[in-house]
């Protein structure tokens, strides 16, 4: 058993919990798998931890790393407690559900629900990549749909990558580790930005770059060119002087609507003005310039065995893009009874409540 003096001892007991095991540890905290041991289940609690600006003494304890840095850990701790208190007023089935904000050992914890599954960056390096459009819009829409309530509050995760999202024993993704997520509004502090290569944007290089809905749709759109490539794309500081980002439009991948593929590289425009500038804005995608590539706004549902009428029967859904819901329905593959057209988009768990899918 570890006896790493920097994390808090496997079997110590706090505020009710009692560490199970160490998640993961990073700059800014570290999290642990803890159990209820009232309840006798398990949750995920995070500890905050910048490295940069204190250390552990006496095994629980927790101390800035001199007076200088007393300030800035006031700050981090009140934000990390704000923050706290914003997610825990969430309740979106694709943002981790915090129920607790506790301030212990000189620090503060949060408590999580414990997602028991693989993240999707394990779950890539599995498969090596998704082969087919709906199975990376199973994992896009909902974090799509989430993402847009956490922007709704001013907040912006800024950290959104295949680490920080977590694949439930369903397949329903989970986006986790807000804990660079700092307001929009007012902006400042004293914490060092991070950047993740490959998922943050330019402006996340810069010290003065303003972030905004568009930098967390850039992470989501290198997530999804991810998932399509099996690669990540090109760093975005590396496209400043002569922009080699290999566009996924034009490639013909089997599986994939040309469509949805140049809504992907448009979030992964490198100017934040050439991204659409908001969640809602990119569901709507091009839909309302043109008539063009109205991507996941369709729900279909339909009988898989004929005959039998919705109720009782096994029911699929799909999300297509609506030029392929009028090909499908020329084509004579669909009929206009077997689909619902949705206002915005679905959620895939809203689908399976209503279609038992
Ligand atoms: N709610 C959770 N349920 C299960 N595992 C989690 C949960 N939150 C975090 N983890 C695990 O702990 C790791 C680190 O947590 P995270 O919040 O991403 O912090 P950081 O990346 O800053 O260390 C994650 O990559 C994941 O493996
Ligand atoms: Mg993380």
């Amino acid at each position: 058993m570890s006896s790493d003096p920097t994390v808090l001892p496997i079997g110590y007991s706090l505020h009710g919990y009692r560490i199970d095991s160490v998640l993961g540890r990073g700059g800014f905290g570290i999290t642990y798998r803890v159990v209820d041991t009232r309840r006798n289940c398990y949750f995920a609690l995070k500890e905050l931890m910048p490295s940069e600006m204190v250390a552990r003494v006496g095994g629980s304890g927790v101390v800035p790393l001199g007076a200088a840095k007393q300030e800035e850990w006031n700050w981090a701790r009140q934000r990390f407690v704000e923050e706290a208190d914003m997610l825990s007023s969430f309740r979106h089935p694709a943002i981790v559900r915090v129920h607790e904000v506790f301030e212990k050992h000189g620090t503060v914890y949060m408590l999580m629900d414990y997602v028991d599954g693989d993240s999707y960056d394990g779950y890539l390096k599995k498969i090596g990549r998704e082969t087919d459009q709906e199975a990376v819009l199973r994992v896009l829409i909902p974090l799509l749909n989430g993402v847009e309530e956490v922007h709704a509050k001013g907040l912006i995760h800024r950290d959104i990558k295949p680490e920080n999202i977590l694949i439930d024993p369903k397949g329903n993704p989970i986006l986790i580790d807000f804990g660079s997520a700092r307001s929009h509004l007012g902006g400042g502090g004293g914490m060092t930005s991070i950047v993740t290569h490959g998922y943050s944007p330019i402006e996340q290089y810069q010290s003065e770059g303003n972030a905004g809905p568009w930098t967390d749709i850039y992470a989501l759109g290198a997530v999804a060119y991810r998932a399509i490539r099996g690669e990540r794309p090109l760093v975005s500081t590396e496209r400043v002087l002569e922009d080699r980002y290999d566009r996924l439009e034009g490639k013909r991948l089997a599986g994939f609507h040309p469509s949805f593929l140049r809504e992907i590289d448009r979030a992964l425009a490198l100017h934040p003005k050439g991204r659409p500038q908001s969640v809602r804005e990119w569901k709507i995608l091009g839909g309302q310039r043109g008539g063009q590539g109205v991507a996941v706004q369709v729900a279909v549902a339909r009988e898989k065995t004929g005959g039998e009428g919705l109720a009782g029967s096994a029911v699929w859904s799909m999300i297509l893009f609506e030029e392929e819901v009028v090909s499908m329905l020329r084509a004579g593959k669909l009929s206009p009874r077997d689909y619902v057209l949705t206002e915005g988009m679905v959620e895939w768990s809203q689908l399976g409540e209503v279609f038992h899918c």
